[in-house]
Parts: structure tokens; C-alpha cells; sequence
């Protein structure tokens, strides 16, 4: 074939405006038929004008345009001897003389699916396979175009594409499971490209997400034949997401385990997200996202939102995670010390939810009481002594209860307790003073007729004992009371100083004041002479029998003692000798007239006149005027 061209000039180009030389031919590239039906290739060819052919034949040729590889003939003008698949079916429609090569083919089955080559026969070696073909395509289905994007809310148009190609069956076009689609409407067109034409169908609507994945189909018929075709396309709407489940607010109780899950219609996929206020705590791209709090802390009450985004938009949901817990213990400002007549508050506070209902105890007493506040304030305007001991605050709601104690701790000056006074027996002064106070306070007595102060460093006259604020201090003195004498108790500490004179109160053992200090020496020789008397007597009876009876023995050596002394004693007493007077205070003055000894018989060795109450053993005592 090459060489036809070869020998032929390039000026027959000229001559056909239409095709691009004289060995040139027109045809479709491709064209689409439908399985039964028929089609009709339209086809042109040149041939340079010069040769004048008498009579024009050609050759339709399957797959091969080489005669050499004996290609299935498709028609022939020359004989009619085709190759069987195409016995009957061919036919040329156009005529060749008038360069028209159009080919029909009818009953079509797929195995004539190929390319289609024709062969121009002028006679002799005016021969030649146009190398422009086309690519005939057996198909039983109709093309749905969709738009690549289809997006919920936006119009949008699907074309259903048959082709119509064959002038004898004409196809009708219909659309199936279109009946629930929003605005739609449909069209006809044909459309004719390169010589082929095609019958379209359009179908327009408004998409919706209930459309996703809906099947929607086209169907082929052709009139009185029961030929059909159809398709199916599936919807692939895109969307922006919905939130189509999610939990509403929720109160929990502290320790709890909560879930809290986010499903969302979204396409394409959404990414979900929780976010608490602003902070962003898990997200995942899918269809729902469970947010798991395996322990649920009063720091993970607020609100939380579900964020579910995809290109196309987004969506979310909020809710308030309410955690209840009991009250925490109460914070109150630790132990509290204030000076009487300070105005004080103090705070409790504590922090639960509910609000718990707050109260300050004392001693079991309700001082003062709150309800659903998360503090008390409790104040005194002016604090005494009283307000002082220990308080409890109490904080309680339904989910529990929780307490704290403090102190209330006051300071202030002493104050002299109404059990201070003097009680004189016989010859004793014993005088109690007790005082309140915070801090400690420091009791002198303070005996002014005697310009004598003291207190209790100076252990032989005051014994001092203390419990919680108080302090006791006993003052004992021995003698006679005169009647000037009064006794002052003062206690101090750093806010102050308080003085009181102490009452005396007379015990009924003044006997001896009566009968006179001569008297009281004659009566007491009188005794000393009978227990002489008596214990010598007993003696001498018992002297074998109760030998082996040491404290008896050693009794009975003491009487011996005083019966002895006791003469020369009184007698020594009686004319003003008194032993260790120094450590006296009612005789350091001489002109008080008051003589006083004690003699401790047990202690005679030491001689030591002044015994402690405690130690009172036996014991005598002479005074003398
Ligand atoms: C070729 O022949 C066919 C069938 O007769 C006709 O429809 C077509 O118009 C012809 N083509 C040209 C270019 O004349
Ligand atoms: C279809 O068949 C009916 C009756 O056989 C005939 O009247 C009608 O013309 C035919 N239609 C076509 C398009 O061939
Ligand atoms: C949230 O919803 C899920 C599913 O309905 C449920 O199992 C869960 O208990 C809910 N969470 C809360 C805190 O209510
Ligand atoms: C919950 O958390 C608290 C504090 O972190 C812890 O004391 C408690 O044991 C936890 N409970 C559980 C069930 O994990
Ligand atoms: C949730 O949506 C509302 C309005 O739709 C918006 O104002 C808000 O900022 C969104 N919240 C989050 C966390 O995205
Ligand atoms: C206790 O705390 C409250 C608040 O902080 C304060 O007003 C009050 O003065 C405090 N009381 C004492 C005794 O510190
Ligand atoms: C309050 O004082 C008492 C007595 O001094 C003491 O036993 C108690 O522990 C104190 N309480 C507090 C909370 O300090
Ligand atoms: C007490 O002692 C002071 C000085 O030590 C003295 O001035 C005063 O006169 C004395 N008073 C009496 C009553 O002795
Ligand atoms: C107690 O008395 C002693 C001596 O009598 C004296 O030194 C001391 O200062 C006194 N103490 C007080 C607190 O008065």
C-alpha cells in the first residue's frame, strides 16, 4: 500500500478540502453499540482523482487491515462471500462511487467487538487498506455520568449516555428509583460527536444524606423489541456531619466510671473530637467516639463538647458533666489566739457540690450553722474567756460528711476565783488563792502589816498547783492571827496585774486563844504528866512480851523523851528561846508578842523546828505569851 502513495504527487491533497489526502479516509474512531442491535459506521475515502476508476468495490476487513493475515472478511462488493459471523448481518449502506463507505451491521452479538478496516479496490493494484479505522464496541449497558462531587444541598445533574447509532431501533431512555429525589426533573438530548451520536438523558435533583448509597438506575428500550439495557449508579452524597447521638448533661458521683459517647452521620468520615472547656482530650477520625473517664474527679466537672468536622463543615454538641462529691475536710485558720476583747473571725470553709451545710460546734453546742454556702464565718465581736476551748466544723451533704477541730485560744488577765480566802485554825493560817488566766499568771501574797511578800520560790509557806488556766497557791503560816493582819493575793501575768485581799474565815478551833497562853502551858504539863504517867506504867507490864514490837518500842522511847525534856523545854519556850525563829513570819517581829515553838520530837537530833503539813508526825506544840 505504501508504495501507491510513494508514486503518487502530493498535490491531490489539494483537491478534497475534506480529507487530508488522496489516500485518506474518515471514520469514527470509536463507536458504541448496543448487543442485539444494530449499527451503522459512517465512512468516507479518497483515491487520487487520476485514476478514474471504472467502478469502485472495497472490503471491510475485521482486526487486520493486511489481506496477507486473512482478516475475517466483513463485506465484500465484489463477491458477497464474507466470514460467517457476519453472513446476513452486513450491509453497505453508502455507495462507493460517490466515495461513501458506510457500513451497517446489524444483530450485533460482543465478538464483533474489534477494529474495522477498510480496503479501497479501483481495480488492478489500485488497492489499498485506509489505515484510519474504527473501534466498534459491543456493550450491554448504558453509561450514568455523575458529576465527580455530589454535595447534599447543592443541584446536581447525572447523565444516562446510549448510544443511538443504529437508524432503525431507536432507544428510549428511563430512569428507575428516582421517585424519592428532591426537585428532580429530567431531560432528553442527543448529542452527535465525530459523526456518532448518542441519545442522553439527564436527571436533576437536589441531593440529600438520606441519598447516600441510594441506587439509582437507567434503563434501554427499543420499541416492539424485548431488547433491555440498564444501570445502576450509587449515590455517593457528601455531607457535613451530624451529630446524631450524644449524651445529654449528666450528674455523676465522684470515683465513678463515666462514658460519655459521640455517633455521627458524616460523609465522608468525620473527625470527632471531646474537648472539655477548651482543652482538646481525645479525637479519632470513624463514626463515633466513646469518651471513657474510668475515675471521675471533681477536676473533670464542666462542660464537654463533641467537635465532629469533615470538609464539607462541622457540627457539635455540648453538655455540662456535673461531679457531686462529699465535702473535703474543712480548712479553718488553724488555731486561732486572741486577748480577750479582740474582735475575731473564723473561717471554715470546705468545698463540695452540692453545697454542704456547715456547722460550728462547741462542746456539742451548734454556735453557728450554714446551709449550701461552702464557708462560715463565725464571729464575736469582742472575745471573753468562755469563747475559748475547742471547736469542731462540720461539713456535711448527701454524699458525706467531713470535720475539722481548731482551737479557740484567749488570752487575758487574771481573774481571782471566789474559792481565794483565809481560813485560820488554831494556830494555822492557811490561805487559798486561785487564779485564772492565759498565759500563766504568778500569785504573791503579800502581807502588808508585815512588809513581807511571798510567793511560791519560797516553798515552806506557799504550795502552788495548776490545772489547765488556773493556779492554785496555798500559803500556810503558823501563830496566832492578829487582828491588823490582812493578806493580799495578787496574780499577774503580761495583761495585767489583779490584787484582793483574802477573807478570813474562822474555823471553830480557837480554843486555846481562850483559855489564855498560861493556861494553855499549865494544861499541856498536866497531860504531858498523865501520858508519862500511863506509858511508864504500860511499860514496866509489857517490857518482855512486846520486845520484839519496834515501832512500840520505839514509841514508847519517845515518850520517855518528852517526859523528860519536856520540863526544860517549855521552860526554855516560856522564857522567849525560840529555836529557828528566822524562818518565821508571824514572830520576826518582836513586838507582835507572839512566842511560838514546835518541836518536832521525832527530829529532835537536827533540831529542826519547822515541819511540813504533809510530814506531820507526831509532833507537840508549846506556845507561851
Ligand atoms: C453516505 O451514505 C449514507 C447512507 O445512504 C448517507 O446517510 C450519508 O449521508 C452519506 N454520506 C455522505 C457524506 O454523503
Ligand atoms: C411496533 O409494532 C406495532 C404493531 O406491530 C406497529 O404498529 C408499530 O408501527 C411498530 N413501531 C415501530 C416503531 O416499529
Ligand atoms: C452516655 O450515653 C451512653 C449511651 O447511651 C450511656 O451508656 C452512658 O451511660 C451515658 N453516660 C452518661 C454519663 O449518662
Ligand atoms: C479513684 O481515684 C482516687 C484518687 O486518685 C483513688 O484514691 C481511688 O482509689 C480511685 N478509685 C478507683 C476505683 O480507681
Ligand atoms: C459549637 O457551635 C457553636 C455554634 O454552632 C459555636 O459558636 C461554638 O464555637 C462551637 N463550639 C466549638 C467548641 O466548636
Ligand atoms: C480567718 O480568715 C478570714 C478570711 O481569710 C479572715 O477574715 C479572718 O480574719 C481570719 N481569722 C483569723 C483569726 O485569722
Ligand atoms: C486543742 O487543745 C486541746 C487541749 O490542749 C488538745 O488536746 C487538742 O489536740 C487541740 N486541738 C487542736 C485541733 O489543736
Ligand atoms: C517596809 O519596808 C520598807 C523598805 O524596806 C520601809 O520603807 C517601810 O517603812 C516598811 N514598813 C513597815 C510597816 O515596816
Ligand atoms: C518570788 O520571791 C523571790 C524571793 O522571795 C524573788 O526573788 C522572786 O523574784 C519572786 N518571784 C516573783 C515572780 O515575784
Amino acid at each position: 500500500m505504501k508504495f501507491f502513495y510513494k508514486t503518487l504527487p502530493v498535490f491531490w491533497m489539494l483537491l478534497k478540502g475534506v480529507l487530508p489526502g488522496p489516500w485518506s479516509a474518515w471514520m469514527p474512531e470509536n463507536i458504541p453499540a448496543f448487543e442485539g442491535t444494530c449499527v451503522v459506521i459512517p465512512c468516507r475515502f479518497n483515491y487520487p482523482e487520476e485514476l478514474r476508476p471504472s467502478v469502485v468495490h472495497g472490503i471491510w476487513y475485521f482486526n487486520s487491515p493486511y489481506p496477507k493475515n486473512y482478516p475475517p472478511v466483513v463485506y465484500k462488493s465484489r463477491t458477497n462471500i464474507v466470514h460467517e459471523s457476519y453472513l446476513g448481518r452486513t450491509r453497505l449502506l453508502g455507495d462507493l462511487n460517490t466515495r461513501n463507505c458506510t457500513l451497517q451491521i446489524t444483530r450485533l452479538s460482543p465478538e464483533l467487538t474489534g477494529k474495522y478496516y477498510f480496503r479501497g479496490d479501483l481495480g488492478g493494484y489500485n488497492q489499498y487498506t485506509y489505515s484510519e479505522h474504527c473501534n466498534l464496541e459491543i456493550i450491554n449497558k448504558p453509561t450514568i455520568v455523575t458529576p465527580p462531587e455530589v454535595v447534599e444541598g447543592s443541584e446536581v445533574e447525572l447523565r444516562c449516555v446510549v448510544p443511538d447509532n443504529c437508524p432503525e431501533m431507536k432507544p428510549i431512555i428511563s430512569w428507575t428509583n428516582h421517585e424519592g429525589l428532591s426537585q428532580y426533573s429530567v431531560y432528553g438530548q442527543v448529542e452527535e460527536e465525530g459523526s456518532t451520536w448518542s441519545l442522553i438523558s439527564m436527571l436533576k435533583f437536589l441531593p440529600s444524606r438520606e441519598n447516600n448509597h441510594q441506587e439509582l438506575g437507567c434503563k434501554v428500550n427499543y420499541v416492539n423489541t424485548t431488547f433491555e439495557f440498564d444501570a445502576v449508579s450509587i449515590l455517593d452524597v457528601k455531607y457535613i456531619p451530624r451529630i446524631v447521638q450524644a449524651n445529654s448533661s449528666a450528674e455523676v458521683i465522684q470515683g465513678s466510671p463515666v462514658v460519655l459517647v459521640c455517633a455521627v452521620d458524616s460523609n465522608p468520615l468525620a473527625l470527632i473530637s471531646w474537648l472539655r472547656e477548651d482543652d482538646l482530650l481525645y479525637e479519632e477520625v470513624g463514626g463515633s467516639l466513646t469518651l471513657r473517664l474510668e475515675n471521675v474527679t471533681y477536676l473533670q466537672d464542666g462542660i464537654y463538647t463533641c467537635v465532629a468536622e469533615n470538609i464539607y463543615g462541622k457540627e457539635n454538641h455540648t453538655l455540662a458533666l456535673t461531679v457531686m462529691y462529699a465535702p473535703w475536710k474543712p480548712i479553718v485558720n488553724v488555731s486561732v489566739i486572741a486577748v480577750e476583747g479582740d474582735p475575731v473571725t473564723i473561717l471554715c470553709s470546705t468545698q463540695s457540690n452540692p453545697e454542704p451545710i456547715i456547722t460550728i460546734f462547741k462542746e456539742k453546742k451548734v454556735m453557728k450553722t450554714v446551709v449550701y454556702s461552702s464557708q462560715l464565718a463565725l464571729e464575736f465581736s469582742s472575745v471573753t474567756h468562755e469563747d475559748d476551748g475547742e471547736y469542731w466544723c462540720i461539713a456535711e451533704n448527701q454524699f458525706g460528711q467531713s470535720g475539722s477541730a481548731f482551737n479557740l485560744t484567749i488570752e487575758f488577765a487574771p481573774l481571782i476565783l471566789p474559792e481565794s480566802k483565809c481560813t485560820a485554825a488554831r494556830d494555822t493560817v492557811q490561805c487559798i488563792c486561785a487564779a485564772k488566766s492565759n498565759p500563766e499568771a504568778v500569785i504573791v501574797f503579800k502581807l502588808p502589816t508585815r512588809n513581807v511578800t511571798v510567793n511560791e520560790t519560797d516553798r515552806e509557806f506557799v504550795y502552788s498547783q495548776r490545772t489547765g488556766y488556773t493556779i492554785t497557791s496555798i500559803l500556810t503560816l503558823r501563830g496566832e492571827v492578829d487582828s491588823q493582819l490582812y493578806i493580799v493575793c495578787s496574780a499577774r501575768n503580761l495583761y495585767g496585774t489583779k490584787d484582793q485581799q483574802l477573807q478570813f474565815h474562822h474555823s471553830n478551833s480557837l480554843m486555846w486563844a481562850k483559855v489564855g497562853p498560861v493556861g494553855a502551858v499549865v494544861a499541856f504539863a498536866i497531860l504531858i504528866a498523865v501520858v508519862c504517867y500511863v506509858s511508864q506504867t504500860r511499860k514496866k507490864k509489857h517490857v518482855t512480851s512486846e520486845s520484839g514490837d519496834r515501832k512500840r518500842r520505839s514509841r514508847g522511847c519517845c515518850i520517855f523523851h518528852i517526859c523528860n525534856v519536856t520540863v526544860i523545854t517549855a521552860a526554855l519556850v516560856y522564857y522567849g528561846r525560840h529555836p529557828g525563829s528566822d524562818k518565821r513570819l508571824l514572830n520576826k517581829r518582836e513586838d507582835l508578842g507572839i512566842d511560838y515553838a514546835n518541836i518536832d520530837f521525832t527530829k529532835l537530833s537536827t533540831k529542826d523546828s519547822y515541819t511540813l503539813t504533809e510530814e506531820l508526825a507526831e509532833y507537840a506544840e508549846i506556845r507561851v505569851k
